[in-house]
């Protein structure tokens, strides 16, 4: 049984367009925390902005974290992408390593909440 701490909410499911990412910087207890939820159809993943080739932001516009076709995460520095599921790097100077993924709790099916 996971216990669940507490919680921060980052949006509603709608709020994200399919096959799109959308940016948060939040701070919880004096730690800041960047992150992207990804939506494809009902699934959304939350994952730490941070690439693990450099350790820096996979984004240098407002929500801008896909790739042209909106099938993987892109960096945007080198270029590496990442898959949407399950934020593995599949091509680029850190394949094979992955997003960090953060827990996402979902209320009423719709609301997307932060656990921590
Ligand atoms: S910093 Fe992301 S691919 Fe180099």
């Amino acid at each position: 049984m996971s216990l669940c701490l507490s919680r921060h909410f980052l949006c509603f499911k709608q709020d994200i367009p399919n096959y799109q990412a959308r940016g948060f910087n939040i701070e919880i207890n004096q730690d800041k925390i960047e992150l992207l939820l990804v939506r494809q159809d009902a699934r959304v993943q939350a994952y730490k902005n941070h690439c693990p080739h450099l350790g820096i932001p996979l984004n240098w516009q407002p929500d801008e974290f896909m790739s042209l076709e909106g099938s993987h995460i892109q960096c945007s520095t080198h270029g590496a992408l990442f898959s949407l599921e399950d934020g593995h790097c599949i091509a680029g100077p850190c394949t094979g390593q992955n997003l960090t993924t953060l827990a996402l709790e979902r209320r009423d099916d719709n609301e997307l909440w932060l656990q921590f």
